[in-house]
């Protein structure tokens, strides 16, 4: 399970409602209680004609309802499996089923990927960043087949730690690889599924690598330099300056309950919009 460390095996689902400490029972109440009417099919997990849960699912006239996809992105140690944790924990006691993954990995095929991408090289020739895209991009591949796919049809809401965007980064803004061949091979492997919302945990590079313990160094921690991690990082802006109804930036150099607070208001603005949700349109239509 991946639920607040990077040992465990990923994919746990979450169905108790714990109390989040972070947060205490008055924010989740206020969260919970929204007194503007609802449409009649938004299906209400709460209960009450004023008291309004999260939807369990998107909807839109003529499709059935699915699950949320939430993406968190970011560059090295800027606190995703933290938040991913804490996140799921406020969505699970807003009453929304959650599946936490996360990118590589997720199955058992991308866990081996994984394995293989993270390890240090030191021994063996640089890996050539195509080759690295495209094994992202096969372990994505069954990771939205196997699990989001179903889940997000069957109404579970997807946390997810990274996705395409990562590759875009990494690869493209951060390695040099040609961002539409990289767009390609993220449509083989997506077959067009986008996140409704991406998490973007923003903070200087130099400050997310000086949180790595020195052991727990991956590949890409260890082999790639500064320079490429400001492309990193540069590279998540310009993605997110590009399409901002999707992302949300969020300081990730604030203290962690700051942190997790913008995130919750992004997840709410998301959740309680009347709006219909082009992602929706993407992936469902
Ligand atoms: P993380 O689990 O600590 O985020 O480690 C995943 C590493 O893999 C991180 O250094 C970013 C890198 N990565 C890519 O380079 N491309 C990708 O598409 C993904 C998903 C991750």
């Amino acid at each position: 399970m991946h639920q607040g460390g990077k040992g465990g095996h990923p994919g746990v689902s979450i169905g108790s409602r714990n109390l989040p400490s972070w947060l205490g029972l008055a924010g989740v109440a206020a969260r919970l209680v929204v007194h503007t009417p609802r449409p009649r099919n938004w299906m209400n997990p709460v209960g009450g004609p004023e008291v309004v849960g999260y939807t369990p699912g998107v909807t839109r006239p003529g499709v059935p309802p699915r699950g949320w996809f939430i993406t968190i992105e970011g560059p090295e140690g800027a606190g995703k499996t933290t938040q991913v944790a804490a996140l799921s924990r406020y969505l699970a006691d807003a009453g929304l089923d959650v599946h936490i993954t996360r990118e590589p990995g997720g199955t058992w095929l991308g866990e081996r990927l994984r394995d293989v991408l993270l390890a240090r090289t030191d021994s063996v020739a640089a890996t050539d960043p195509v080759t690295d895209a495209l094994l992202f991009n096969a372990a994505r591949r069954q990771l939205v087949t196997e699990v989001i796919r179903p889940a997000l049809e069957s109404g579970r809401t997807i946390l997810c730690a990274r996705f395409a965007d990562s590759t875009l980064a990494y690869q493209g803004y951060g390695a040099g690889i040609a961002l539409e061949l990289l767009r390609t091979l993220e449509h083989a492997a997506t077959d067009g599924l986008e996140p409704d919302l991406t998490i973007l945990l923003d903070l200087p590079v130099e400050d997310g690598l000086a949180r790595k313990a020195p052991g727990d160094l991956t590949r890409f921690e260890a082999e790639f330099d500064v320079a490429f991690h400001r492309r990193v990082r540069d590279g998540f802006l310009a993605l997110a300056a590009a399409d901002p109804g999707r992302f949300a930036v969020v300081d990730a150099s604030r203290p962690v309950d700051d942190v997790a607070l913008a995130i919750t208001a992004a997840v709410d603005r998301l959740v309680h919009s009347d709006e219909p949700n082009p992602a929706v349109v993407r992936t469902l239509g």
